[in-house]
């Protein structure tokens, strides 16, 4: 744990256990409509199995060295952490893992963590992360920074938190840089669908979402998963869209449609925008995984 270096606007008692907020409501570099809707999110999709945290966070840290983490001395930040799953994930290879949402989705986070005793939740945004410069040996945000106005200054605040020498690991939605044209085409329809179902009610957004979950992206799904039956020791499933969620449940299908859909801001930046930020917010050695999800980089803090 590690201390606070801003005072709380409030302390929020929950369930038990109190969670520090430092939203002051005047935040800069925040789309308080998508955090809103990420409250909303992660309401709903509150809990997660523990082979599915397992398995989707192996993919986020398949270029983490594992020797960078020490169960002694390894203290993390999580930024964005929404539901905590991957403060959890990562809380077993660390000593300690603060983790930060701006969004009502720090309740979902306390109650999915509590049986972790090496994570503390608070409510704080980019703007104000409660903690000392230099102070994390690493910091992650993943699907976070894309979500907010600036992503640039963002990554420059989180890394200014990390200790030289220290890792930072993000995931940023990708441009499709790497994608067939008919991805392209397929991203532009969905754009237009977001638009306008990310302004819904609630519930109408969370129907919408669910049937797009069913209609849009089981028929890829079940395509690509007909395709490497067919063909086990090709790759040519990796041809059809959302290829990606071959081996997901549904309930995370469900989830990334509503993530997709459901929230009014998101951008996209080619693997050589998420270098060129990584090296402008301080970063070097910059990995950037071959693997989806896309982009997931790690970078180490130079001196
Ligand atoms: C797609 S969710 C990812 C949550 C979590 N990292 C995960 O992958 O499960 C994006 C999260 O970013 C948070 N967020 C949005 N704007 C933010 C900001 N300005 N500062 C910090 N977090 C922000 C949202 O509240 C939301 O929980």
């Amino acid at each position: 744990m590690i201390n606070y270096s801003l005072k709380p606007i409030q302390n929020i008692v929950y369930n038990g256990k109190i969670i520090s907020s430092f939203i002051t409501g005047k935040e800069q570099n925040i789309d308080q409509a998508t955090v809103d809707a990420f409250g909303e999110e992660w309401t709903k999709f509150a809990s997660f199995s523990n082979s599915e945290i397992q398995a989707a966070g192996d993919e986020y840290f398949d270029i983490v060295p594992p020797q960078i983490f020490d169960k002694e001395r390894t203290i993390a930040l999580d930024l964005g952490c929404g539901t905590g799953r991957w403060a959890k994930y990562l809380a077993s290879k660390v000593k300690f893992v603060e983790a930060i949402d701006p969004s009502k989705a720090v309740f979902s986070a306390v109650d999915f963590t509590t049986d972790v005793q090496n994570i503390r939740i608070s409510q704080a945004s980019v703007e104000s992360i409660p903690f000392p410069d230099e102070s994390f040996d690493f910091v992650m945000s993943l699907g976070v920074l894309h979500h907010v106005p600036d992503t640039q200054e963002a990554l420059n605040k989180l890394v200014k938190k990390l200790k030289i020498g220290g890792y930072c690991l993000i995931y940023l939605y990708y441009a499709l840089d790497n994608r067939p044209f008919y991805y392209k085409g397929l991203f532009y329809i969905s754009n237009f669908f977001r638009w306008w179902i990310s302004r819904l009610p609630n519930s109408l957004k969370k129907m919408c979402c669910d049937i797009i979950a069913i209609l849009g992206y089981m028929p890829f799904v079940v395509l690509a998963r007909f395709v490497k039956k067919l063909f086990p020791t090709q790759k040519y499933y990796e041809k059809v869209p959302l290829f990606y969620y071959i081996n997901k449940s549904f309930h995370i299908i469900r989830n990334d449609a509503l993530d997709r859909f459901g929230t009014p801001l998101e951008q996209r930046f080619t693997k050589q925008e998420v270098i060129k930020m990584m090296e402008n917010a301080g970063l070097a050695d910059i990995v950037v995984s071959p693997h989806m999800p896309c982009w997931h980089a790690i970078g180490k803090r130079k001196k």
